[in-house]
């Protein structure tokens, strides 16, 4: 088991350069195998998450050829295998093998995808969307095949705008026969990211990063060279830290239109943020207003930066609160946030948190990925010495968060324990 050691109350300042977005890489890895030539992606952040979607297609025959930050990825002689348990459970974005697989062969059977514990979380939506595309499904415990003898388009309504059931529609669907529209589409800038790659393989896909998508089915998709897009939540991480400690801390290397959900809720607060073409330079610029946020879909605030943010807001002078409305349970940092001295109240989907609290360390879990984001942050704010263990959770998603935290003054330890 991994350890964290925190020891906090530095300040700061230098450069943080952002990796390639996680919720990105995990989708463009599974839908590099539609084609049948070489795919190359650049800028894949080494995270575990990447990596078990590497161990994912080493088993299931796809060649893969990795050099620093970059990936080549060559199907042509892959086999379709059942993905079991053991590779399905690493992570949720498995569940992209379901649409790829699917577009790719006609049938896919795997297991039950992992991920973080903060809902319910079903894939009822994907499911509806393969079955609306002439594919039959069949559970039988916890796996599930897939299957259709032809892939025909299909006009879906998504009930909600779900990004991974758009994903996953559009990756079985681009090599559906005739049209497919996906209405009340899903619009994270992941989605285009997926897009811009099926489409530079030879697929036909417009509206991607609007509500409605339409996707002309292809026979053949071909080599491509792509980038991965700036990961938004780990640059919004970083400048929620910056406004928490940094001094002149520079977030570089990002698409700051990506997080402008946070950044005009930061300047809400009184955090003064310098905005340039890629990057945003952020202090510690206290006292700051109470603010009040509301989880939304792309273009609102992202649920996956409200963990980290609940924290800086126990330094507000005053009542923030925030609504949690994708997930049911995204409020487990709360009770270790308490622990250290924060005073936040849960009542149903919401968190009130009354401030300025000077936070304490205390020995504290990463229950979830961004709940462990949030308390790393709470303890590079504060007195003493910080231990969070499940620290796996947070490497699934933050490229050299160690290295990156250190090299910017903190301190910062990672043991095996
Ligand atoms: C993705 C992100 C995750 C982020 C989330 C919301 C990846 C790998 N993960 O997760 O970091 O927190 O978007 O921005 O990209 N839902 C259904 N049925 C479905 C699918 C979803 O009811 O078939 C519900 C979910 O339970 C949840 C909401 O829709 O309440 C949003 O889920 P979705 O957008 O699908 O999130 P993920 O793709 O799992």
């Amino acid at each position: 088991m991994k350890i964290l050691e925190i020891t906090g109350g530095q300040t700061l300042s230098g450069t943080i350069r952002i990796s390639g977005a996680k919720n990105s890489a995990v989708a463009l890895i599974p839908a590099a195998i539609l084609s049948d030539e070489d795919v190359t992606i650049c800028n894949v952040p080494a995270i575990t998450d990447t990596e078990a979607l590497c161990d994912i297609l080493v088993y299931l025959g796809v060649k893969i050829k990795r050099a620093s930050e970059s990936i080549v990825i060559t199907s042509n002689q892959m086999e379709n295998k059942k993905i079991t348990a053991t590779y399905s459970k690493k992570l949720r974005a498995s569940y992209y093998f379901m649409g790829a697989l699917l577009g790719k062969f006609g049938k896919v059977t795997m297991s039950l995808p992992g991920g973080c514990s903060i809902g319910a979380r079903p894939i009822n939506l994907h499911l509806k969307g393969f079955e609306a595309l002439g594919a039959t499904v069949t559970i039988n415990k916890n796996c599930y095949t897939i299957e259709a003898e032809e892939l025909k388009g299909a006009n879906i309504y998504l009930d909600f705008p779900s990004v991974g059931a758009t994903i996953n529609i559009m990756l079985a669907a681009v090599r559906a026969k005739g049209k497919t529209v996906i209405d009340n589409a899903a619009k994270e800038p992941e989605i285009v990211n997926v897009a811009t790659l099926l489409n530079s393989m030879g697929a036909k896909i417009r509206g991607a990063g609007t509500s409605s998508i339409e996707i002309t089915g292809v026979s053949y998709l071909g080599k491509c060279f792509h980038e991965v897009i700036p990961d938004r939540i780990e640059a919004g991480t970083y400048v929620i830290l910056g406004a928490a400690c940094g001094e002149n801390l520079k977030i570089d290397n990002i698409i700051p239109d990506h997080i402008e959900a946070l950044t005009s809720k930061l300047e809400e607060m009184g955090v003064y943020l310098d905005i340039g073409a890629d990057y945003i330079i952020v202090s510690h610029t206290a006292p700051y207003h109470p603010i009040h946020v509301k989880t939304q879909t792309y273009p609102g605030f992202p649920t996956d930066l409200q963990q980290p943010l609940t924290v800086l807001l126990t330094q507000c002078s005053g009542q923030s609160k925030i609504e949690e409305t994708i997930y049911e349970n995204r409020f487990m940092h709360i009770p270790y946030l308490n622990q250290m001295g924060a005073d936040i109240r849960i009542k149903n989907q919401s968190a009130t948190i009354i401030g300025p609290s000077k936070l304490q360390a205390a020995d504290v879990v990463a229950t979830d990925l961004r709940a462990g984001a949030a308390l790393v942050i709470a303890g590079l704010i504060a007195e003493g010495k910080t231990k969070v263990t499940n620290v796996e959770h947070i490497l699934r998603g933050y490229e050299n968060i160690v290295e990156k935290l250190t090299s910017v003054g903190a301190k910062v330890e990672i043991r095996e324990i």
